[in-house]
């Protein structure tokens, strides 16, 4: 590298070039030294901007552990081993037509959120890994605008929570408590949407790191996650009678523990058959000993696994999976007509880089034909987006997107918000 600065020295000695026999092989290599000389300034600047770009954000864990690119003028070949088996997936499917809508009032990453009927309630999630919300936005989806914001409960967790309604009343459950990677709460709460209300349930037996949580033939449930450290999978299930926002019972009764542990998957109920969706074993934890918590990261492994429980059943059934691994997805479903539709998400690391590698697809898993689809790609990748369906639209939000359409790798957290026209008929 440094042997290419040498071509400066001598051109910072014009008595040299008059005296050169061949001036014509001077002027060539002049040029070529200042095109050369050119190239390592910029690429020093660059770096320098980087660098201090790169100083002034919050660092995101991920985004962060591998930053050096390829060395300029590797090989096609090594460029196609950086995508991983299951890129040619987005590659083959085209976009679908979005629209951009009025952006969520705050950036919002890990955040939770229930549809009822046309108001989209948006909790909670990171600012960014030093700072998290406590309060809810309302996305009113008949007049597509941002509107009321309330306070969630001091005690109530600020991510990675569990999450379901009745059309009433939203369930939450455990979730981590505070910013960067501190553990869960056994915390749970209820939100009245009538009265905004808020009131307690009986604590889960024990804390949990993003759940797959569900209402099911009158009980609440919750299964997998994280233990207290974020990164052991549980297997553990739990439930609770609930009416009308109370418990009907003081203690969480042991259900049949998942096949398969872990957090971030879609867990949604239909027609008495309660469904779980991809997800992950392993995730960011803290830092042992910082006092902050930092994240520090961790050996994961994402999943295209479906599983189903049926009425009395006393097995957990295993569904087709997922077109490709798919996790952080826990609010980005949508129940429509016949089928489960999945936006966005992460997907297995970059085998050579190791990065986290986001989803830019939605997929849709019709229930009648047990069949996936992939129905397109969005605007940007992202993961843990929020979902909604109003109308014929499909809606998502916030999240933390890539670095560009070039580069899968987690980067901003948005607050942004989209939408397109669903059809489920081709
Ligand atoms: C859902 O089904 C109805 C009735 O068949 C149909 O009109 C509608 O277009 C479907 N929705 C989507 C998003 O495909």
């Amino acid at each position: 590298m440094w042997s290419e600065w040498r071509p400066r020295r001598i051109l910072s000695r014009p008595s040299a070039a008059n005296a050169a026999s061949g001036k014509l092989r001077w002027v060539k290599f002049t040029v070529i030294a200042t095109c050369a000389g050119l190239v390592l300034v910029a690429l020093f600047a660059n770096f320098l901007w980087v660098s201090s770009y790169r100083a002034l954000l919050p660092k995101w864990p991920g985004s962060s552990v591998s930053f050096s690119g390829p060395a300029s003028g590797s090989s096609a070949s090594s460029i196609e081993n950086k995508k991983n088996v299951y890129s040619f997936l987005e590659e083959s499917s085209v976009y679908l037509d979005w629209e951009e809508m009025a952006p969520a009032p705050v950036d919002r990453l890990d955040g939770a959120a229930i549809q009822i009927g046309n108001l989209f309630y948006v909790f909670a999630g990171y600012q960014n890994i030093n700072e998290v919300h406590s309060h809810v936005d309302i996305y009113d989806l008949s007049e597509n605008k941002w509107g009321d914001r309330f306070d969630m409960p001091q005690d109530m967790a600020h991510s990675h929570l569990g999450m379901a309604s009745d059309g009433r009343y939203i369930y939450i459950v455990t979730g981590q408590y505070g910013p960067q990677c501190r553990g869960p709460t056994a915390k749970n709460f209820v939100l009245d949407t009538k009265t905004r209300r808020w009131s307690k349930l009986p604590p889960l037996p024990n804390p949990r790191y993003a759940p797959a949580t569900q209402l099911w033939r009158g009980r609440l449930h919750v299964m997998g996650g994280s233990k207290e450290d974020r990164w052991q999978p549980a297997l553990e299930h739990w439930s609770l009678a609930v009416k009308d926002g109370k418990a009907l019972e003081t203690e969480w009764k042991p259900e049949l523990p998942i096949p398969r542990g872990g957090p971030h998957r879609a867990c949604i109920v239909v027609e008495d058959r309660l469904y779980v969706i991809g997800g992950q074993e392993g995730d960011f934890k803290a830092k042992p000993g910082s006092p902050i918590f930092k994240c520090s990261r961790q050996k994961e492994v994402v999943y295209s696994d479906v599983y189903m429980l049926e009425g009395e059943a006393k097995e957990w059934k295993i569904l087709p999976p997922m077109p490709k691994p798919d996790s952080h997805i826990e609010f980005a479903w949508a129940l429509v007509n016949d089928s489960i539709v999945i936006v966005g998400g992460t997907t297995e690391k970059n085998p050579v880089t190791k990065r986290m590698v986001l989803v830019g697809e939605v997929f849709d898993f019709n229930l009648k034909t047990q069949k996936w689809r992939t129905l397109g790609r969005m605007p940007i990748r992202i993961k843990t987006t929020l979902v909604a369906f109003w109308d014929g639209w499909l809606y998502f939000t916030s999240g933390q997107r890539d670095k560009g359409p070039n580069d899968p790798s987690p980067k901003k957290v948005i607050g942004k918000t989209w939408r397109t026209k669903l059809d489920l008929s081709q």
